[in-house]
């Protein structure tokens, strides 16, 4: 009787002590196991297997109008099904920003074909940027150089930065992963986009790929006025205003007094995807531009002032207009270029001043508005997958 009760105080005191190294090892485990998932809930062991989740990559396919061409799609980036979805919901999801309030698609929103309709876009913080978002219509075919100074060169390098951009998304792309990593849902997109077989391999490259696959997708349905009639599909015809117009935009008619948009704005896209001084801003010398443009990007003076040139497709919906979005409308856009713009070293020899009569104005932007593509706008695969 005296030995077990002996026994027992001594195990007693022998278990309290274990409890307490228990208690301890296990913290440490804890703190070892768990620090990467912050929380340590059930589900966020990184190893966690994805393989019963079926990984069937099918290829997308681009439905659009027959003179757009062929775009160039990365081999290690192929555009499938899943690949595209898994972009959509990163594209929408809020996840991406530092306070789970703004997404990529807060500053490019369907309605606006893809800008926010702001001059300039405003970031987490409700700090302006300098520059206003851009139509991401047909994106996945500039292949000289995206955003207005071309800074940036493929769809896949460009996704990586709005999310630790401070006037943006302003939040970091570990933070970001993490999150991904934890939820509920993206594991299963992430693995059925690229056959990943645990949590661990979910990869800031892997969401950038999978936002540029979405960005692939946002092309001209090929059912705006303007692509029926230039590729005789149907019996889509211009209007008299609109034809009118459509001479005022592309030909010269032998003189130098003539809008002539299409030097620069020409071909399926609308734009030759150059960059050009357009007369924007009035400067004393090269050193004066606020904004440099591609200037700021290759360092040479005869860059400053020159932006790209962009597509004007779907431009009705984009409003205000330039890369700092100076114009209200359309009749202000046509108005400056009429004035020639103001001269620097470097404006474009094709910028010329020309003269406009009010109705030779509404035809010309009757034509322009031919280029609205609300198919685009309205295509399922784009909207808002929550
Ligand atoms: C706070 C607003 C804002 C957010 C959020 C934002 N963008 Fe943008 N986006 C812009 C602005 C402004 C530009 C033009 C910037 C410039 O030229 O300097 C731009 C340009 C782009 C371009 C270049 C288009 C072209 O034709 O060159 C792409 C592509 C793009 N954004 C994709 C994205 C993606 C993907 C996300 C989310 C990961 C995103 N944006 C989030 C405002 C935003
Ligand atoms: C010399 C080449 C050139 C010619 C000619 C030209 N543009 Fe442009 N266009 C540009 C450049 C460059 C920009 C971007 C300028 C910037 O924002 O700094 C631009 C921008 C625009 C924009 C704003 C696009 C947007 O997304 O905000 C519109 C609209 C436009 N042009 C319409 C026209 C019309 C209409 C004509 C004919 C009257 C015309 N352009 C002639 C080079 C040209």
């Amino acid at each position: 009787m005296a030995l077990s009760y002996f026994k027992v105080i001594i195990l007693t005191k022998l278990n309290m002590k274990n409890t307490i190294y228990t208690f301890l090892l296990m913290s440490v485990l804890a703190l070892a196991c768990c620090a990467p998932d912050d929380d340590g809930g059930p589900g966020t062991d990184p190893l966690d297997d994805l393989t019963s989740i079926p990984y069937d990559p099918q290829p997308y396919v681009i439905v659009t109008s027959s003179n757009m061409g062929t775009m160039e799609i990365p081999s290690d980036n192929p555009l499938t099904v899943d690949g595209v979805e898994l972009g959509r919901h990163l594209f929408y999801d809020p996840i991406l920003s530092a306070d789970s309030t703004l997404s990529c698609s807060s500053c490019h929103l369907p309605a606006g074909s893809f800008t926010d309709n702001n001059a300039v876009s405003e970031g987490i913080d409700g700090i302006a940027g300098t520059r206003s978002s851009m139509s991401l219509l047909n994106v996945g075919y500039f292949t000289n150089g995206l955003f207005w100074d071309g800074r940036t060169q493929t769809l896949e390098e460009q996704a990586l930065l709005p999310v630790e951009d401070p006037i943006e998304l302003h939040h970091t792309w570990p933070a970001v992963m993490e999150e991904l990593q934890e939820h509920t849902n993206y594991p299963k997109l992430f693995r059925k986009a690229f056959g990943i077989t645990t949590r661990s391999e979910m990869t800031k490259e892997l969401a950038a790929k999978a936002l540029a696959s979405f960005e692939r997708i946002m092309v001209s349905s090929g059912q705006s006025k303007f692509d029926l009639v230039e590729s005789q599909v149907g019996n889509a015809q211009y209007s008299d205003e609109e034809f009118a117009g459509r001479d005022l935009f592309f030909f010269e008619s032998g003189s130098i007094n003539h809008p002539g948009c299409s030097h620069c704005h020409n071909g399926a896209l609308l734009t030759n995807n150059l960059y050009e001084n357009n007369g924007l801003d009035m400067v004393s010398s090269l050193e004066d531009f606020e904004d440099k443009g591609l200037g700021a990007i290759t360092g040479s003076l005869l860059d400053n002032g020159r932006f790209r040139i962009p597509s004007l497709k779907n431009i009705e919906l984009t409003a205000p207009y330039m890369h700092d979005g100076r114009f209200e409308t359309l009749e202000e856009v046509i108005d400056h270029y009429a004035s020639g713009g103001h001269p620097a070293d470097n404006i474009s020899p094709l910028q010329l001043p020309f003269m406009i009569s009010a109705e030779e104005k509404d035809n010309l932007i009757a034509f322009i508005k031919t280029f609205t593509d609300m198919e685009f706008v309205n295509n399922p695969d784009l909207q808002n997958p929550f």
